[in-house]
C-alpha cells in the first residue's frame, strides 16, 4: 500500500509563500505528476512528503498515518533526485547497497537485493564502476535503483530525466513507465515537461503560484482545462487563447471578436470578457463545400513550418496570434488570407476576470446570421 494524503499542505520562507494550503489524495499505485512552471512549488511540496523540509501549515498522511512530525529517515518512501545524488567515491554495487546498510539488513539480504535490482534495471554490469565511469542514462538508472532496493511504499522523483538528451529522455520515460506498470507502486514525479506528464502520469495536479490550479487524469486536464493557466500551459503549440466578448441582443447570445463568428451559446446573456480558446489540432482551413457552423475566424498566414510528419501554420487575426496544425498535404504559401474554422465542441471558454473555465451549451437555440460571418476566403 502507498497512499498519500495532504491535508492543508504550506510552505513559507522568509519572503515568499512557496506552497499554499493544498489538499489532496494520492492513490495507491498512482502515477501522480505535480506539473507546473519554474518556481511554482513543485519541488517545495515534494520535499515535504520526502521530510527534507518542514511544512508551515497541515499534515501529511501515508496509509492513514500521520508522519508530518517523522524524519525522512523513517519514512517509508524513496526519493530520485535530479542531480541523481550518487556517492561519487562509491561504487554502483555500494551506492545500491547504501539504503539497505542503513536499514542494517544481512549481508547476503543486501548482496541479493542489489543483484534483482540490477538485473531488473540492466544495469548489472555496471555494479563495479563508479559514477564517473558512467553516462548519463546509466547514472540516472542507478538513482532510480538505488530507489528500488528498498521496495519503498511510495517513489518520489524531482525531475529525474531533466539532465538527459531528448532520445534517451524518450527512452527513460518509456522505462519508468513500464517500471511503474511492473511495481504497481505510487510515484510522485515532478516535471515542468507537459509532454513527460501527458505520457506517464495516471493523475496530475497543475500549479500555479503554490497552488493547485486543477487535479485529474492527461485526458481531463487536456480536454477540459478549467483556467486559461492550464488551457495556456498543456499542448504544444499552446491553445490558441483569443480575447473575445460575449454579447446578447434581441434574445440572441454570440461570441464576437475581431474577424470571428461563430454560433456559440454561453450560459448567460449578461455580456462578458471572455477568453476564447482553441486548440491548433482543431483548426482547419474552411471551404465553400466544407462543414458548417462553428467558429470561423479570418486570418492572414505569416509562416508555415514543416515538422516532417505534419505542419504548424502561424497565422494573424484581429485578435492576436493563432496557430495552426495540418497535414502537410494542405498546401498554403505566406501571406496567404484564409478562413480557419473549428467545431463548438471544440471551443473552450473561459472568463476573462477570473481566468476560469465557463459552461456553456453547444446546441444554439437559435444561429448567428450568417450575414454577421466574415466572407470566406480562400
Ligand atoms: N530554501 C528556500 N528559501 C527561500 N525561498 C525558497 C526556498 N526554496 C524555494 N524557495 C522559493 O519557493 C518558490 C518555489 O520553489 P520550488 O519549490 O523550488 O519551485 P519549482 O520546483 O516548482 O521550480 C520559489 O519562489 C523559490 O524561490
Ligand atoms: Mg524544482
Amino acid at each position: 500500500m502507498g497512499t498519500i494524503q495532504l491535508r492543508g499542505i504550506g510552505r513559507s520562507f522568509t519572503s515568499t509563500t512557496a506552497v499554499r494550503d493544498i489538499t489532496l489524495d494520492i492513490d495507491d499505485g498512482d502515477f501522480l505528476v505535480l506539473l507546473g512552471p519554474s518556481g511554482c512549488g513543485k519541488t517545495t511540496l515534494l520535499r515535504m512528503i520526502a521530510g527534507l523540509l518542514e511544512p508551515t501549515t497541515g499534515r501529511i498522511l501515508l496509509d492513514d498515518e500521520d508522519i508530518t512530525e517523522l524524519p525522512s529517515k523513517k519514512r517509508d518512501l524513496a526519493m530520485v533526485f535530479q542531480s541523481y545524488a550518487l556517492y561519487p567515491h562509491l561504487s554502483v554495487r555500494k551506492n545500491l547497497a547504501f539504503p539497505l546498510r542503513v536499514q542494517k539488513l544481512s549481508a547476503t539480504e543486501i548482496a541479493d537485493r542489489v543483484q534483482d535490482v540490477a538485473a531488473s534495471l540492466e544495469i548489472d554490469h555496471l555494479l563495479d564502476r563508479k559514477p564517473k565511469e558512467l553516462s548519463g542514462g546509466q547514472r540516472q538508472r542507478v538513482a532510480v535503483g538505488r530507489a528500488l532496493v528498498r521496495n519503498p511504499k511510495a517513489f518520489l522523483m524531482d525531475e529525474p530525466l531533466s539532465n538527459l538528451d531528448a532520445k534517451l529522455r524518450t527512452q527513460t520515460r518509456q522505462e519508468l513507465t513500464a517500471l511503474h506498470r511492473r511495481l504497481g507502486a505510487t510515484f510522485v514525479y515532478v516535471t515542468h515537461d507537459q509532454v513527460e506528464a501527458m505520457t506517464m502520469a495516471t493523475k496530475i495536479v497543475v500549479l500555479n503560484a503554490g497552488q493547485i490550479e486543477q487535479y485529474g487524469t492527461p485526458e481531463d486536464v487536456y480536454d477540459r482545462p478549467e483556467s486559461v493557466f492550464v488551457a495556456g500551459f498543456l499542448g504544444s503549440p499552446a491553445m490558441n487563447l483569443l480575447d473575445a466578448q460575449i454579447v446578447a441582443e434581441d434574445g440572441r447570445v454570440a461570441v464576437t471578436a475581431p474577424n470571428l463568428a461563430g454560433d456559440l451559446w454561453a450560459g448567460t446573456t449578461d455580456p462578458i470578457d471572455v477568453v476564447l480558446g482553441i486548440r491548433p489540432e482543431h483548426l482547419e482551413i474552411a471551404t465553400e463545400d466544407g462543414r458548417r457552423g462553428g467558429v470561423r475566424l479570418a486570418v492572414t498566414v505569416d509562416i508555415v513550418e514543416n515538422l516532417g510528419g505534419e505542419q504548424i501554420l502561424t497565422c494573424t487575426t484581429g485578435s492576436g496570434r493563432v496557430h495552426v496544425r495540418t497535414s502537410r498535404d494542405v498546401r498554403v504559401a505566406t501571406g496567404t488570407d484564409l478562413t480557419l474554422r473549428a467545431d463548438a465542441e471544440h471551443v473552450h471558454l473561459f472568463e476573462r476576470s477570473s481566468g476560469r473555465r465557463l459552461e456553456w451549451v453547444t446546441e444554439p437555440v437559435t444561429r448567428v446570421d450568417r450575414a454577421a460571418e466574415p466572407a470566406l476566403v480562400s
